[in-house]
């Protein structure tokens, strides 16, 4: 029998923003670094690091959906949303699973974006804002590392992309459509995310533009 349903919302506006961001600024960051265009590559990625910093700590102030200790669930909830028990047309947000791969992305952005302020050569060509902190052959590690790691970062949005496409296909579930409108159909009664908090949100931008460029001169001493 098909249940009735009602649109409530289930993303606020910062979570959208910042999620179609790194969509567009994980591959920009590639091409920039295969074009040489290391001037963009080190704009955009102190704006990635900037966003990331905000989704962080928009994870701790945010909306409930936003909220990582609303989502992020133990094992035990894990096995039991893989055995079935999960209604989703009862709950908004972040699955238990869904929830690691939120996890795995941010870590392994965040992963990826930590190395870039450290990497390059000094005596040659493009270097991160806090390459002159570490020595040149710590530097080089880093470079190296950074330089492969973009394909596990790749690895794991091919996973996220695939694993969207499949609920889409098997399960007849639309969650790209609130990602983008914020609103999704769930069954009546369900309520919507809370409402997000303009000092919260303050809070959170000017924490994070301040620590980005904060590091993008160089992480100078504050006294
Ligand atoms: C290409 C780089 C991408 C990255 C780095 C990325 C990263 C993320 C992250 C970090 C989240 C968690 C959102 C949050 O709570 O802040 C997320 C969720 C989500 N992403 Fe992406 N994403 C990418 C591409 C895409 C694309 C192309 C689509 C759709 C075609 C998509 C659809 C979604 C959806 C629907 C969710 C919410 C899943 C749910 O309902 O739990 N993403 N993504
Ligand atoms: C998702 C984020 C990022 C991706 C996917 C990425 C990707 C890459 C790739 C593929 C390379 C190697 C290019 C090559 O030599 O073939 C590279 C090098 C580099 N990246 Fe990133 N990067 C990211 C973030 C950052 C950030 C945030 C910074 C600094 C603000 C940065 C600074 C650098 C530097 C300095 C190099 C070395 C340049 C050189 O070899 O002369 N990267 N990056």
């Amino acid at each position: 029998m098909a249940i009735r349903t009602h649109s409530v919302k289930i993303w606020d506006l910062p979570v959208r923003v910042t999620h179609w961001s790194f969509a567009i600024l994980a591959p920009a960051m590639w091409i920039t670094a295969e074009n040489d265009a290391w001037a963009w590559h080190t704009r955009l990625g102190h704006v990635l690091l900037a966003l990331l910093i905000f989704r962080v700590i928009w994870g701790f102030i945010g909306t409930e959906t936003a909220r990582f200790s609303r989502f992020v669930k133990g094992p035990g909830k894990v096995l039991s949303y893989l055995r079935g028990d999960y209604d989703e047309k009862r709950e908004i947000g972040h699955s238990p699973l869904g929830a690691l791969s939120v996890l795995g992305l941010l870590s392994v952005i965040g992963a990826q974006v930590s190395m870039g302020l450290f990497a390059g050569d000094p005596y040659d060509g493009a270097t991160g804002p806090l390459n002159s902190l570490v020595s040149v052959s710590t530097a080089d590690m880093i470079t190296e590392t950074h330089e492969w790691f973009v394909y596990a970062v790749f690895a794991m949005i091919g996973l996220h992309i695939t694993a969207i496409a499949l609920y889409a296909g098997l399960r007849m579930q639309n969650l790209v459509g609130p990602m983008v409108v914020g609103q999704g159909e769930k069954a009546q009664g369900v309520t919507g995310n809370s409402s997000a908090s303009a000092r919260n949100f303050l809070i959170a931008a000017v924490l994070a533009v301040g620590i980005a460029l904060w590091i993008w001169f160089g992480a100078p001493p504050l006294t």
